[in-house]
């Protein structure tokens, strides 16, 4: 048997390179050296108590929120999971009613599960070029507002994972019209409001929590995350006694330094850092204007009137739809054959994340191994020719359960190919990114049974069917359990 320590060792000597998460991107020159084991402790004297923070930990939260100018900042060692469940516990009472947007993460989902809540579901524009999802708009929220004047809280994903976000400030002041709280998944923005080559961040728009995954897009380990509060329309109370509920009572010192060491460098040394990173992303992205067949995502150059969204150019997404590769063959190619570890792939597109611990050496090899690929490849057709009509985005589904009323019916294992008309019982879903293509308590349609055989026609992997091979799914039966 293999041992997990020893496995990773082995892999850190093979030298890819990591263009997904955790930010720290293993640059010890960067971090510094940290032996675990010496500072892995548990609350003893001296070291306050994350659960009660009135000394260490209380002045480094503090610090955490001047630095994004926040009224309250939490350290979250149960990454920003935990975050998103503490904010949906913190707005609601069980059975209420909230506005959704539907390309959240699970976690979102299961907020709403154990809160037994009524979602109502905000689907993000599409964009019809490319295949992803883009932003959701003010329009979008106050139209369902003004409809359902019972929502009690909204609930928005920005930046997306592929790096679009919305105009929060503007869906803020709608928010807020009504009286109820906005509640913002930053968890890839953490980086955001540092550098003027990238948008403000959701604390300085407006939004009343916001949830920040440290660990994805700055130097911090894996699932160190920050939740900010603010504004008078979240019970703070309620706030702290969730977030005791859903984090453990053995916080990791290791984790918490992890978080500390990555705001203090922030701080200290964040403008020459980001700088010197802007202007790798800036060579980088006029490297790419170049690429012929693959397609680097640039939506500041799109000829578009009226850009409603702003985009997160630590995102790096690069399109195959005008060449003949798939998503997963470009994938395949940067990791077996020029050592790029990439975070995500869809049907057309790879996604690499970026950070200021990233190398110029990582840049290079990044570029290097695309012009390679491009010039290997020839083109499919003009832009205008490419259709996007079998690219995955989510459809508008209709809702027929709470997901809460769907998990505890008794639901039974059918056929994914007979299952048109049924209601989900169990959510599936693409990791990463982790949004559900459909939750429990939606109703099945052949669009959504077409699009989870051709992911896996295209050699992604779908995740949380009980199967585990996506060939039968559960579904909602008649009879209530008991
Ligand atoms: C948009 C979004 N929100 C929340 C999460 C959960 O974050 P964490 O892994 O820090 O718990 C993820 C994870 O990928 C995500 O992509």
């Amino acid at each position: 048997m293999e041992y997990l320590y020893d496995k990773l060792k082995k892999y850190k000597e093979q030298e890819i390179y990591p263009m997904h998460m955790p930010g720290h991107k293993r640059n010890l020159e960067l971090m510094g050296k940290m032996d675990p084991y010496s500072i892995d402790i548990t609350e003893i004297d001296g070291f306050d108590n994350l659960h009660d923070a009135q000394e260490i930990l209380k002045e480094q939260m503090e610090e955490a929120a001047k630095l994004y100018g926040s009224m309250h900042t939490h350290y979250l060692i149960n990454g920003s999971t935990s975050g998103l469940l503490v904010a949906i516990a913190a707005c609601t009472k069980k059975g209420d009613t909230v506005l959704v947007a539907r390309n959240c993460h699970k976690a979102v989902y299961h907020g709403i599960f154990l809160q037994e809540l009524v979602p109502i579901y905000l689907y993000p524009n599409v964009d019809e070029k490319y295949g992803i999802q883009r932003e959701i708009t003010p329009e979008q929220v106050k139209e369902q507002l003004e409809k359902n004047p019972e929502i009690k809280m909204v609930l928005l994903t920005s930046p997306t994972y592929e790096g679009v976000v919305s105009d929060i400030a503007a869906i803020a002041d709608v928010v807020h019209a009504y009286h109820i709280p906005l509640v913002v998944d930053e968890a890839h923005g953490a980086h955001l409001g540092f550098h003027s080559a990238f948008p403000n961040n959701s604390v300085a728009c407006g939004a009343d929590l916001v949830i920040h995954s440290v660990h994805k897009t700055l130097p911090a380990f894996t699932q160190t995350a920050l939740l900010h509060s603010n504004g008078e329309l979240v019970d703070y109370d309620k706030v702290k006694m969730y977030l005791q509920i859903f984090q453990t009572s053995s916080p990791s010192y290791v984790l918490m330094a992890g978080i500390s060491n990555c705001l203090r460098l922030v701080r200290e040394q964040g403008m020459s850092l980001f700088d010197r990173y802007v202007e790798r992303l800036t060579w980088f992205y006029q490297q790419c204007e170049k690429l012929e067949a693959l397609q680097v995502y640039m939506p500041w150059k799109e000829q578009r009137t009226n850009q409603p969204y702003a985009f997160d150019p630590s995102k790096i997404v690069i399109f195959t739809q005008y060449s003949e590769l798939t998503g997963v063959e470009l994938y395949d190619l940067l990791l077996h054959k020029y050592q790029i570890q990439c975070e995500m792939v869809s049907k057309n597109y790879v996604l690499a994340m970026t950070s200021i611990a990233d190398t110029e050496e990582g840049f290079h090899r990044l570029v290097k191994a695309l012009f390679a690929i491009d010039e290997s490849l020839t083109k499919k057709g003009s832009r205008s020719e490419i259709n996007t009509d079998s690219l995955f985005y989510v459809t508008n589904l209709m809702l027929v359960r709470t997901p809460y009323e769907a998990y505890n019916l008794k639901r039974e294992s059918i056929s994914l190919d007979q299952s048109v008309g049924r209601v989900a019982g169990e959510q599936i879903y693409l990791y990463p990114p982790g949004i559900p293509l459909i939750v429990p308590g939606e109703q099945i349609t052949e669009e959504v049974i077409t699009t989870i055989q051709e992911y896996q026609a295209a050699g992604l992997q779908i995740k949380g069917m009980q199967d585990g091979k996506a060939k039968t799914i559960l579904v909602v039966g008649e009879e209530k359990n008991g």
